[in-house]
């Protein structure tokens, strides 16, 4: 787990504070994100947006900021850059070719409701404030390994937009080269078979997390997952630290 410094919150907050456009989470959404923030970043940053959270990734920091979005479900329909499905038998997500986008209608992408809040038990829009509210419960349980270390940086000055620094890792989707033998493999469907455990993650990514945290961590943090439904876990939610450890980056789900 990354350790951050005052230093590193005034960075992240001085990036905040210059972006000259309104990031009042009630009403900005996704496709405001993408097509008004990058202007005012600094040539160090990059960003990256999801549905309901607006990402600035600095290239030499060991941690990511995440603002919350309101999802508004017309336009991220619209602007979603990933389309995948569950394949339940191979126990892995498959990409939905361009030409078959029609297919992420809103059947199978349910509009994003509120988020749920864990520790206050209420709901709202602010999806990276339910981020921290499962890390704090997976600390109390002693499984925050399994979740990226998620910490609340303050409020931007001008507006009071609440902040979120992340450790920073790279997502499934950038790397997903399999190294694992077909023996850890046979292994880890065995431990989700005898387990019986919720756990819509790839076969590959559960075989890192019982040989990183032991199958009976592993289990612990499939029992989480399913205690809070959070089922949101495609390949852009989840990757490797630079160490190689895996763990969860988006863990807010989509619905309360
Ligand atoms: N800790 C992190 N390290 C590296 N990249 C990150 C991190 N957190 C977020 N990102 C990038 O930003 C994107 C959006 O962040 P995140 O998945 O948390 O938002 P979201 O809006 O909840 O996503 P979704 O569309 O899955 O609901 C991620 O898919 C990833 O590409
Ligand atoms: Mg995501």
């Amino acid at each position: 787990m990354i350790a951050l410094s005052g230093k590193d919150l005034e960075y992240a907050k001085n990036i905040v504070d210059g972006i000259e456009a309104d990031l009042n989470y009630e009403y900005m959404d996704c496709e405001f994100w993408d097509n008004h923030v990058e202007e005012y970043l600094p040539l160090e940053c990059g960003m990256a947006s999801g549905v309901t959270k607006g990402v600035i990734i600095p290239c030499d920091k060991p941690f990511v900021i995440k603002i919350p979005l309101k999802c508004d479900s017309d336009n991220w329909m619209s602007t979603c850059t990933h389309h995948s499905k569950w394949n339940s038998e191979l126990h892995t997500w498959e990409d939905v070719p361009a030409s078959e986008y029609s297919y992420c209608d809103h059947s199978f992408c349910p509009q994003f409701e509120y988020a749920y809040n864990p520790i206050d038990g209420t709901y709202g829009w602010n999806y990276c404030d339910a981020e921290l509210g499962y890390y704090t419960l997976a600390k109390e349980k002693g499984i925050e390994e399994f979740f990226a270390a998620t910490f609340y940086a303050g409020e931007r000055k001008v507006d009071g937009v609440p902040i979120y620094l992340q450790e920073k890792i790279t997502t499934l989707y950038s790397r997903s080269d399999k190294e694992h033998t077909q023996e850890d493999l046979n292994s880890t469907s065995a431990f989700l078979d005898e387990t019986k455990v919720y756990c819509p993650l790839e076969l590959d990514f559960v075989c890192d997390l019982i040989q990183n945290y032991g199958a009976e961590k592993t289990k612990e943090f499939c029992d989480f997952l399913d205690e809070y439904n959070i089922s949101d876990l495609h390949r852009n939610n989840y990757g490797y630290r630079p160490d190689g450890t895996p763990c969860l980056i988006d863990f807010s789900d989509f619905n309360g």
